[in-house]
């Protein structure tokens, strides 16, 4: 059975019980509206027992974007859970993990790796981010945790942040889930009407045509094409960025470990992509 637990003081109770028999935990962070990128994590986190937090943080939302409307799903949440093995699921309030409120809360920020790509189109969201993982590591203080490399940037500030603030804990990285035309499932997916949802695979593919293995090293003027087909696609596309897979800069010819990433907005939507290239 998966116990469902809301507070830090009954939280902290069973996490000690765990820790006298020895026990080995992984902690999966998510903001709920489960599909099956998120219990890819669930199902690769070998430990011997899965935390899940269900929170729709709202430090990593700007004015004007999706909290209020943030799908919240939590029955069919729970069920799925359970089915892949999930031992715990934390569900804390806001209070719980702001009691000094939102504004006055101390707060995390990796300064570099926060403010470029998806940071500079959404002032604060990963200062939101690495605030609220920092507070879910220290309250949970899992020996791993389980991020998806769907959100690309957000795992290497995570990453970044463990490893300048010395927390023993392992950051692990998950693939994309994908739907079958390619779509990386995401919960925003859902803000798509039929005609967008035929667009939208068109993101994925786009950036899978970019064949940086090939030899072009004009790395811009790929940029460049890449955005000028979402555009006709149909998106309207935020950014098409070429970068060293590591710290998110623009690579040096000699670079050969890149990711490829990309955010479009269609509708509603402000989809992501990324793809990790080495050659
Ligand atoms: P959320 O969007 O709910 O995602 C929770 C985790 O699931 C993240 O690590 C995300 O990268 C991963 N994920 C989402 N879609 C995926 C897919 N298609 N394939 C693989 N993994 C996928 O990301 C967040 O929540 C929040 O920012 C959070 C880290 C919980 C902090 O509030």
């Amino acid at each position: 059975m998966m116990k469902i637990i809301s507070t830090i003081p009954d939280l902290r109770a069973q996490i000690n019980e765990w820790r006298s028999q020895k026990k080995t935990i992984a902690l999966v962070p998510t903001m709920g509206n489960l599909h099956a990128g998120h219990l890819s994590l669930v199902e690769q986190a070998v430990a011997d027992r899965v935390v899940v937090s269900i929170f729709v943080n709202p430090l990593q939302f700007g004015v004007g974007e999706d909290y209020q409307t943030y799908p919240r799903t939590f029955e069919a949440d729970c069920e799925k859970l359970e089915k892949v093995g999930t031992h715990l699921l934390f569900t804390p309030s806001m209070t719980e993990l702001y009691p000094a409120g939102m504004e006055a809360t101390s707060y995390v920020t990796v300064p570099k790796l926060s403010n470029i790509l998806c940071g500079a189109s959404r002032p604060g969201h990963f200062k939101g981010v690495a605030t609220v993982v920092n507070i879910l590591l220290n309250i949970v203080q899992p020996d791993k945790a389980l991020f998806g490399e769907k959100d690309y940037q957000q795992l290497m500030i995570i990453k970044r942040m463990v490893a300048d603030l010395f927390m023993p804990i392992e950051i692990i990285g998950v693939p994309i889930v994908r739907e079958a035309d390619g779509l990386a499932m995401s919960s925003r997916n859902q803000y798509l009407n039929a005609e967008q949802r035929a667009i939208a695979p068109a993101l994925w593919k786009t950036i899978d045509k970019m064949r940086l293995e090939s030899g072009e090293r004009n790395y811009t003027s790929l940029e460049n094409q890449a955005m000028q087909v979402l555009a006709e696609a149909g998106f309207k596309p935020d950014y098409v960025a070429v970068r060293q897979a590591q710290t998110l800069e623009l690579p040096t010819a000699a670079d050969k470990n890149l990711v490829i990433l990309a955010a479009a907005w269609l509708g509603k939507a402000r989809l992501i992509d990324n793809k990790i290239v080495s050659f």
